[in-house]
């Protein structure tokens, strides 16, 4: 394909649908090569917004709102970076053949639903996952946990992300108030809940996982590194590259993520999340767009998972090669307030391998993520004490 110079008529446009840090860095990346980038989110000034070419606030679940705006700017590429969008609206775009909506629009669907995704890995792929069950009432799910997913078991709205609605039951008396937590707090109420056996895993780890065109153009498919995480409340807080595993693991867990993305198609870069227990794997679930965990790689490859998916998605081939061990610690927000200041950074910075990213969010809650640390050293031990630390030194505080 050929790129245009952006804001000219002959211009490659691409439309973010989600502007936070994730979908600032694609911006970035895109940038690089010359495209025109919109950036659209629920808010105004989203870390994204600050860095496109122009920038819009609607509701991405609107799909009448969704659908005049892909009207009025007619992009070539549609980039979800989030789950919470109107994907019956991105169907029909790409229905009408004008745009490509990456990696394509039953892709956004069959992820934004855990009940879509986990069907087709366990039932239609073979692929091992957790025991599972769907409910529609407290009843079902009772009988779905007695019936042999038993305790401890997680339970999540089948519609939402970042660990929201989600619990971990041990007990029988625990089930209700898990059961009333994910009613009440999915992103859109599809009257139905997962409830998942606890997989007890050694470590978990994200598979970034590429589909591009190699230089005859033809789809290939290309694995990071493994990145291992911890994650706390659903929400990761650390993570790291290489993650050391068996030879059989890395092998089970590419076959699983390959046999996964191309069931999904498109091109871009994937999130396989893999749970691993010695030479065991189990699929978790994919994001078909770069994953929080993956932020590492801004450190760690020559390609950071951003550029990799802006370079997918262009049809220019990719590098997947790690440079060094690394981790990135995630810098909190722990207060409740707009318009926040960033202390410690010169001495959170002294250290010549470590690297601080703040997104430049407009508001402050406890537990949102602000910005993040990246280090590198000669272990990925050593590079998550170098983060941890870099994390501790800076302090957000009201202005
Ligand atoms: N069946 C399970 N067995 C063991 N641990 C689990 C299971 N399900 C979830 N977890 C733990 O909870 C974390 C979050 O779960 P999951 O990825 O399903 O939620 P999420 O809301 O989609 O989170 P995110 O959007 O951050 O990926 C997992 O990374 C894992 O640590
Ligand atoms: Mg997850």
């Amino acid at each position: 394909m050929t790129i245009g110079t952006a804001l000219t008529p002959g211009a490659t446009k691409a439309l973010l649908m989600g502007s936070g840090e994730l979908g600032k860095e694609v911006a970035i990346s895109l940038q690089r090569y010359g495209v025109e980038v919109i950036a659209v989110d629920r808010y105004e000034n989203a870390p994204a917004h600050q860095v496109a070419h122009r920038s819009y606030t609607i509701d991405m679940t609107d799909s009448d709102a969704v659908k005049d705006l892909i009207a009025k700017e007619k992009p070539h590429f549609i980039i979800p970076e989030i789950e919470a969008i109107a994907t019956q609206a991105l169907a029909e775009i790409e229905a009408e053949g004008l745009c490509t909506v990456v990696p394509n629009a039953r892709a956004i669907q069959l992820t934004m639903n855990r009940e879509g995704i986990r069907t087709l890995v366990a039932e239609q792929l073979m692929l091992p996952t957790s025991a599972y069950a769907f409910a529609v009432n407290f009843a079902e799910l009772q009988a779905a946990v007695n019936g042999g997913i038993g305790y401890p078991c997680f339970i999540k709205p089948t519609m939402s992300s970042s660990g929201k609605g989600q619990s971990m039951v041990k007990t029988a008396d625990q089930l209700q108030a898990a059961w009333d937590y994910a009613k009440s707090s999915g992103r859109v109420d599809t009257g139905k809940v997962i409830v998942e056996a606890k997989i007890d895993f050694d470590f978990e780890i994200t598979l970034l996982t590429v589909r591009a065109l190699d230089t005859s153009g033809v789809v290939q498919t290309y694995y990071c590194e493994p990145i291992g995480h911890v994650q706390e409340n659903g929400d990761y807080r650390e993570s790291w590259q290489p993650q050391v595993m068996t030879e059989a693991a890395l092998k089970l867990s590419q076959e699983i993520a390959y046999k996964v993305t191309q069931e999904i198609g498109g091109l871009g870069l994937f999130g396989v999340e893999l749970f691993i227990k010695g030479d065991k794997v189990w699929f978790s679930e994919v994001s078909p767009r770069p994953h929080d965990t993956g932020m590492v790689t801004m450190a760690t490859q020559r390609q950071n998972e951003f550029e990799l998916h802006a370079r997918a998605i262009l049809g220019l081939p990719v590098n997947t090669q790690l440079q060094q061990a690394g981790a990135s610690a995630v810098i909190l927000g722990g207060l409740d307030a707009k318009g926040v200041v960033y202390e410690g950074l010169a001495l959170a910075l002294a250290d010549s391998d470590t690297e601080i990213r703040l997104f430049g969010k407009p508001e402050a809650y406890v537990y949102r993520r602000m910005g993040v640390a990246l280090a590198t050293a000669n272990t990925t031990e050593e590079a998550r004490q170098k983060a941890l630390k870099a994390v501790s030194i800076v302090v957000v505080k009201a202005n």
